[in-house]
């Protein structure tokens, strides 16, 4: 099957430019100059009309959590429902977190995550793996999966009791990470101090979601930033901080480029736009944006985009993990510590980015660079994902930068009973959407089939110095 993109701007991390895209089978067979591509018209199989948009490499979200168990309940949406739901958004590979359970071994959580993916993912995905249980089996196994193409694995410095490590233990696994090529991720955020002021917040009876927010202060996230900072350096682990979400800790960061480390972070779109306002929502409202790090007083976003654009930010991933207001987010009725962690977004994620286009926040091409092709390097994918070249894989989105829609659970495809972003309008959205050349989404129709997804063995990161 030949198909061929025409009349559209393909945007890559590099730049955009009048281009027609022929794509041969699974993969890109050519970018071509539209004044010589009339020639090509009757060769392929397929035309699609890309006029007034662009052209861009999808979207590779490197953070979500499908069917986890998580605070005593599962994220609502599984292998089938999440993939779907990121290809309506332009989102063309994902990298889902594998949960090694306590006592547990690694390999066999990654045979689970395997079975849960399989038959069920209509867009390709890898998996990191998170580690909660250090221990010798443990850190021989990280080499093994390694080998596998799970060449990430996350640890928590938040959650006493559930998947926090001492440092001590992300000593060892940093010092393991740096003998196979693998990198760190890091929850940072100060569980034990944490701890503390959410058990004084409840004794006192502060109970609504607002002290969620309260009890996690931002100081709290970059103290453990600048720790985990200086445990990647004793190691010489390459570090990867997760979900970024206060000035602090990407001053911790910013210090840590500065000065030349392999040190690299991520932020969500939750952190660019949501705050505590949200949060304190009256009633049980602010249940809906509890996840942790907390959304932040406004204040952090304007350092948040800065970091994007001078790239001491350089991906922006959704850390998906749905909970349905009814019956899971309310666990934590009168009790905030019980609200489950974790916001829907794998579906919004390439708009929102977008609208900072729009709102002069980043410049084109490096809304595909954070979107779509840092992703890809930074987690061993690239060429083959991350960008539209001869060679990568044809998941290509094309993309109406005109196109106003307003967010909304009544349209939204994630198996989740609100949205975070109710009611908000943004300008840009999907036309159509190509994974390995197979249409997932045109015309506000879905073609895309559970289980044509495959798994993405992965290499290590490709900017290490
Ligand atoms: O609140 C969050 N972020 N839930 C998902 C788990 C994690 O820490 O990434
Ligand atoms: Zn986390
Ligand atoms: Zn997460």
């Amino acid at each position: 099957m030949r198909t061929l993109i025409r009349g559209g701007t393909v945007v890559t991390a590099t730049g955009a430019s009048a281009a027609d895209v022929l794509i041969d089978g699974e993969t890109v067979a050519a970018l071509l100059d539209p004044v010589h591509t009339g020639a090509l018209v009757g060769a392929a199989d397929r035309t699609i009309d890309a006029s007034g948009k662009y052209v861009i490499p999808g979207g590779i979200d490197v953070h979500t959590h499908l069917d986890m168990p998580f605070g005593g309940t599962f994220s609502a949406d599984d292998f089938e429902t999440g993939t779907r739901a990121a290809a309506w958004g332009g989102t063309t590979s994902l990298v889902d977190f594998a949960v090694q359970p306590k006592g547990g071994s690694l390999r066999e959580t990654l045979d689970t995550w395997h079975a849960k993916a399989e038959g069920k993912a209509s867009i390709d995905y890898g998996f990191h793996m998170i580690v909660s249980d250090v221990n010798s089996q443990t850190l021989k196994e990280m080499d093994v999966l390694v080998g596998e193409g799970v060449t990430s694995f996350k640890m928590f410095m938040a959650y006493p009791g559930v998947f926090y490590a001492t440092d001590g233990e992300i000593l060892q696994a940093m010092q393991r990470a740096a003998s196979s090529g693998a990198t760190i991720m890091m929850h940072a955020e100060n569980g034990i101090a944490i701890d503390v002021l959410v058990a004084q917040a409840l004794a006192s009876g502060r109970t609504d979601p607002g002290w969620h927010g309260r009890t996690r202060p931002p100081e709290l996230e970059g103290e453990a930033t600048a720790r985990a900072i200086r445990l990647a350096q004793v190691s010489g682990a390459p570090l990867y901080i997760v979900h970024l979400s206060a000035q602090q800790a990407l001053a911790a960061v910013t210090e840590a480029r500065d000065e030349g480390r392999n040190v690299f972070a991520e932020t969500c779109p939750q952190y660019l736009y949501l705050s505590q306002e949200d949060l304190d929502a009256p009633g049980f409202e602010g249940a809906k944006y509890v996840c942790s790090p907390p959304v932040r007083p406004k204040d952090h976003w304007a350092h948040l985009w800065r970091g994007l654009r001078t790239n001491d930010l350089s991906i922006v991933s959704t850390d998906h993990c749905p909970f349905c207001f009814k019956e899971q987010k309310e666990l934590g009725r009168g009790d905030f510590s019980k609200i489950p962690n974790g916001m829907p977004g794998i579906e919004h994620r390439v708009d929102l980015l977008h609208q900072g286009v729009v709102d002069g926040e980043l410049s084109l091409a490096r809304w595909v660079e954070v979107n779509s092709t840092t992703p890809a390097r930074m987690f061993g994918l690239y060429p083959r994902k991350g960008t539209i070249a001869p060679g990568s894989d044809a998941d290509i989105v094309v993309y109406d930068p005109a196109l106003r829609h307003v967010l909304s659970a009544e349209t939204h495809h994630m198996a989740v009973d609100y949205s975070a972003y109710e009611g908000r309008q943004v300008q840009g959205g999907v036309s159509a959407v190509f994974s390995r050349g197979e249409v997932l989404v045109s015309d506000r129709r879905w073609h895309g089939q559970a289980g044509r997804g495959r798994f993405l063995p992965r290499g290590a990161c490709q900017y290490l110095r």
